[in-house]
């Protein structure tokens, strides 16, 4: 029987591997971490992470092909093919800071894998890491290698949260890289056999190490490039009249551009886009390439200014300050679906509007208090560590308060921001949120989500990004 051990039970390696397991009852699949509270939720009822679907997959496999534990020494020691899929954070201090990927969860993993094997390996590159990683953890795998013979694999993770599962049953294309020797060929075959249980073959791509490892960078650049473009399209939406909604199915009809990824927000969040787009422009840096360097560059300052644009339409419109009042903060995940809030736009909107000394009521379906008084209170990069290695969170941020549905926190607010596109937001009584609200009431809509007509008919003042500007707002300039 194949044995697969992946190092790191987080977003990645939780659900991929449970969809391994699901998909190739032969193969036995350990998944172990450092972290005990996130290994122990993976065996209880309540899974470390919410992901439709998940759940359905973990009950049938867990105990059968698939493993949860902390034994991490046990089970690479016993396998035949590693997956790494450790958090590769921005780093910090030193050397890139605030841009290189900090590798010191990768490197202690390499090392650890010398240290324990006893029999020849393929090690897979889960993790999204900076052209030519592997080279370095073949250098540290080979120097300690004691005659074992490694091979290092990329296998970059192409699914979105929110829809991990229907991704990894479907994907648009598997991408596995190699090295071109023949050792190098065979490896790449023994992890393709495993994809092709259920993944059809034209879709599994394989390549050199490099490219591999340089397409998962590039994508998620090219992803996020898209947001920034529509976004910076929505700030001249506003200025002009145009309505970004009519623009973005006006230019997606055209199939080289296409329909997706093209709605206009508050910003792109979430833990891969700007770490990336960081790493990717480091890169480049280091290779004499500024102009491309600052090209990518602007995908993450546009992302920055739209996020300030809504928190200054936001302060201004409420005749210039939100000091003492009320504003209900609907949705703290970076997306819908998920409970998860790294990089969130949402804290970067609320930290704007406390500093302009507004109190916030947050409702969230999946996020929970303690969560959001962490991520409020938590230096920038800091989140990207295992829980346990994070600082603890200082005293929690007082203005701030967490209620248990979206009434709760609407009431007798002056305004209500919604930051996550939730569907039941969608289908809230809008009636009964104005009527217990103070006036005049202020809807400002990050996800172009709401039926404008319909609430302004209700009597808000509506703000939705990208859209023709209500009277009210028209003489109070977004930026400052
Ligand atoms: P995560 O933070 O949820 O999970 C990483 C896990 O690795 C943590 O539970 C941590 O405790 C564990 N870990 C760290 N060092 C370890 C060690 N030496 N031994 C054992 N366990 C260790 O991170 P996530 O979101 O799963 O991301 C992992 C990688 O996958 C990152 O490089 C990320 O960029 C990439 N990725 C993430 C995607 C996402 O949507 N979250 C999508 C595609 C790629």
């Amino acid at each position: 029987m194949v044995k697969i051990c992946c190092i790191g039970a987080g977003y990645v390696g939780g659900p991929t591997m449970a969809v391994i397991a699901l998909k190739c009852p032969t193969i036995e699949v350990a998944v172990v971490d450092i972290s005990v509270s996130r290994i122990a939720a993976w065996n209880s009822e309540q899974l470390p992470i919410y992901e439709p679907g998940l759940e359905e997959v973990v009950k049938q496999c867990r105990g059968k092909n698939l493993f949860f534990s902390t034994d991490v020494e046990k089970h690479v020691f016993e396998a035949d093919i590693i997956f790494v899929s450790v958090n590769t954070p921005t780093k910090t201090r030193g050397l890139g800071a605030g841009k290189a990927a900090d590798l010191t969860y990768w490197e202690s993993a390499a090392r650890m894998i010398a240290d324990v094997s006893k029999s020849n390996k393929i090690v897979v590159e889960k993790s999204t890491v900076p052209v030519k990683t592997a080279e370095a953890i073949e250098k540290i795998l080979v120097h300690n290698s004691k005659g074992i013979k490694y091979q290092i694999l990329s296998n970059p993770e192409f699914l979105a949260e929110g829809t991990a599962i229907q991704d990894l049953f479907n994907p648009d294309r598997v991408l596995i890289g190699g090295r071109e020797t023949p050792e190098g060929q065979m490896a790449i075959k023994a992890l393709k056999d495993v994809y092709a249980h259920w993944v059809p073959e034209d879709r599994i791509i394989t390549t050199n190490l490099w490219s591999a490892e340089l397409s998962k960078l590039a994508a998620n650049a090219f992803l996020a490039q898209r947001i920034s473009s529509v976004n910076a399209m929505s700030a001249l939406c506003e200025a002009t009249g145009a309505d970004v909604s009519q623009v973005s199915h006006a230019i997606g009809k055209d199939s080289r551009i296409g329909p997706k990824f093209l709605n206009a927000s508050v910003g792109f969040g979430g833990s891969c886009f700007q770490k990336d787009i960081l790493n990717l422009v480091y890169i480049c840096e280091c290779n004499g390439l500024p102009e491309v360097a600052n090209y990518w560059k602007q995908v993450i300052k546009v992302n920055d200014y739209q996020k300030n644009r809504f928190v200054n339409r936001v302060v201004s419109s409420m005749f210039n300050t939100v000091s003492g009042k009320k504003i209900a903060i609907m949705g703290f995940a970076f997306k819908k679906d998920t409970g998860d809030t790294r990089e969130t736009p949402a804290i970067d909107v609320c930290k704007g509007l406390l500093g302009d000394k507004a109190r916030l009521s947050i409702y969230d379906p999946q996020v929970t208090e303690d969560q959001i008084q962490r991520d409020l209170s938590m230096n920038k990069f800091d989140w990207d560590h295992p829980i346990h290695l994070q600082p603890m969170s200082p005293t929690a941020v007082r203005q701030v308060s967490v209620a248990w549905d979206a009434y709760e926190a609407t009431k007798d607010a002056h305004g209500l921001c919604i930051l996550t596109e939730w569907d039941e937001f969608k289908t809230l009584d809008y009636q009964r949120i104005f009527d217990n609200m103070q006036k005049p009431a202020f809807v400002f809509d990050g996800r172009n989500l709401v039926n404008l007509d319909k609430l302004r008919e209700i009597g808000f003042i509506v703000y939705s990004i990208g859209k023709p500007l209500d009277a009210w707002l028209k003489d109070m300039p977004a930026m400052a």
